[in-house]
């Protein structure tokens, strides 16, 4: 039940709510899409980006926050541990134990090589976890990969490495089937063939799902596997450094336990980079879906070892976080939502975008409607727009919106709002990373021997990624990653000397450029205490 200040507004919802689901919204033209991005995306607002001056991507742009990261000092230099004898010794070190990080170590270990998972949180906390929607895959009659890649390459604005696109929609029906059977109980209809649905941008429908706890699913059943096969893992351990050996080569890293501090080197023949997003950099400002964790950490890692990054300035805003009530402002509210048939309305109940655009058409087209129109409800925190979830049942009957998304409906029944007969309130909320290392088709970074999957990387999604791909890609690149970091490792040696020399080279780079930062990354955790005011010092709503 929504306070008074709100009831104007949803009086208004209400009336027009049959007619509004009854009714099929117009697409967008190319050029629409293209000018209300230009206009209104935040990846457009030039004064939130800088040019980056050392490293190699020097000349390109990042946001502000993340460029402070790539351009900090060091946490760690030579002179702090001995290279001499490292801690640990193993084959494929994996950093990060979220969906690419397990799926690697299951494939590295399938590879026969000795494999070592180090996290700086616990296994599983990672952005997997907290995925909802799906996960695609073309595995239906009416459907194919080609018809995926065209998605998926169109949605990313035609800018995604095609190799990467193709490797992702071509290995998707494998890996749902590898995924099935290791144990994710997917929703199947009743003659027991998966049940999908539409996702934004998709022309067939291909999102596979558990529930709306899909990542959650998949998570439990990659952790499980890894701990059955006693893969060992160490976690609370943080990647301050990758370590290169004397031909410049991957062949470790620098850890740091998150609660002694205490310095741990592991030296390994392959490295997999999988440490996820950034939505805990609040680019811009903004609230994130994200888990506790994304804060950057791979790029620095990567970038400082002289890794190239693809499309860093890329972000994706999901168009749907919950506005209201604040305990769980940011938070993810599902594309299935949307996808089940509740549609977008302003406050005077006028639907003003079609339900099903691609996330960076559909989140620019509410901040036009917040922003400029003047048709937002205002939240006290910020405007936003109601999204009609009652609709749901309207149009699917009514329990549907409990069996579906039960996730939803808790989240909210929790906060004493009822959506299966009221609408919730959403804006904009940081969500995914669309740039990140550069990869080739082996998953292998443009350092030899470091590898990188997931969300880390960039060049899969071009600069817009659809719902349920990125799932998808942390299971089909993981376990490529895991592949070809296990085969690779079967044939170094891991016999050179190693070496911190390339952090010294690069603090040399910083002060050359004149850049005077007290920063150091990566930046680990956030941190929302302003230590001045004593208070929370979070995100706001623009
Ligand atoms: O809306 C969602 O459930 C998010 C899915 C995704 O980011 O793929």
């Amino acid at each position: 039940m929504y306070p008074e200040q709100f009831q104007e507004s949803l009086r208004k919802v209400e009336a027009k709510r049959a007619e509004n689901a009854a009714m099929e919204p117009t697409r967008m033209t190319a050029e629409e899409k293209d000018a209300l991005l230009r206009q209104y995306h935040p990846d457009y607002r030039e004064e939130q980006f800088e040019e980056l001056v050392i490293g190699k991507n020097a000349g390109e742009k990042a946001p502000h926050e993340l460029a402070a990261m790539l351009q900090a000092h060091a946490r760690v230099h030579a002179s702090d541990v001995d290279l001499l004898h490292p801690n640990y010794e193993t084959d494929v070190l994996i950093i990060g134990a979220g969906g690419a990080g397990c799926s690697a170590a299951i494939e590295a270990d399938e590879a026969g090589a000795k494999v070592l998972i180090c996290t700086k949180l616990r296994p599983g906390d990672a952005n997997t976890m907290m995925a909802e929607g799906g996960i695609q895959a073309a595995d239906k009659e009416n459907d194919s990969p080609a018809q995926h890649f065209l998605d998926a390459y169109g949605g990313g604005h035609f800018a995604a490495k095609k190799e990467l696109v193709y490797k992702l929609v071509t290995e998707a029906p494998e890996d749902i089937k590898w995924l099935n059977e290791l144990g994710v109980e997917f929703d199947k209809a009743e003659d027991g063939t998966m049940a999908t649905v539409h996702g934004g941008g998709t022309s067939r429908k291909r999102m596979h799902a558990a529930r709306d706890y899909t990542g959650m699913e998949i998570m439990r059943t990659l952790r499980d596997e890894v701990l059955n096969r006693k893969i060992p893992i160490m976690d609370f351990t943080a990647a301050i450094e990758i370590i290169k050996d004397e031909d410049g080569k991957a062949a470790g890293a620098v850890f740091m336990n998150m609660e002694t501090k205490e310095l741990i080197v592991v030296r390994a023949k392959t490295v997999i980079i999988a440490t996820g997003g950034a939505g805990r950099m609040h680019y811009q400002g903004f609230p994130t879906s994200n888990h506790y964790g994304a804060t950057a950490d791979g790029l620095v890692l990567g970038y400082r070892a002289g890794a190239k990054l693809l499309y860093q300035e890329t972000l994706q805003y999901h168009p749907t976080g919950a506005a209201y009530p604040e305990q769980i402002f940011g938070a993810l509210v599902t594309e299935k939502v949307r996808s089940l048939g509740a549609k977008l309305v302003n406050c005077d109940g006028t639907v003003f975008v079609h339900p099903l655009e691609t996330r960076d058409v559909e989140a620019a087209a509410i901040i036009r409607e917040t922003g400029d129109r003047g048709k937002g409800v205002d939240t006290g925190r910020g405007k936003a727009v109601w999204l009609d979830s009652p609709m749901i049942d309207l149009k699917n009957g009514e329990g549907t919106i409990k069996a579906r998304i039960p996730a939803m409906y808790r989240m909210f029944a929790k906060r004493g709002i009822d959506m299966t007969k009221e609408p919730i309130l959403v804006y904009p909320t940081l969500h995914y990373q669309n740039g990140g290392l550069d990869i080739d088709t082996d998953c292998q970074t443009s350092v030899e021997n470091l590898y990188a999957a997931g969300e880390v990387t960039g060049g899969v999604h071009g600069r817009n990624r659809l719902m349920g791909n990125s799932l998808l890609d942390v299971i089909v690149f993981g376990r490529d990653a895991g592949r070809a970091a296990g085969r690779k490792a079967l044939s170094v040696k891991g016999d050179k000397k190693l070496s911190l020399a390339h952090v010294d080279e690069f603090e040399k780079e910083l002060e050359k450029a004149g850049l005077n930062t007290d920063k150091v990354s990566p930046k680990l955790l956030p941190n929302y205490v302003n230590k001045d005011r004593n208070v929370y010092d979070g995100p706001m709503i623009q």
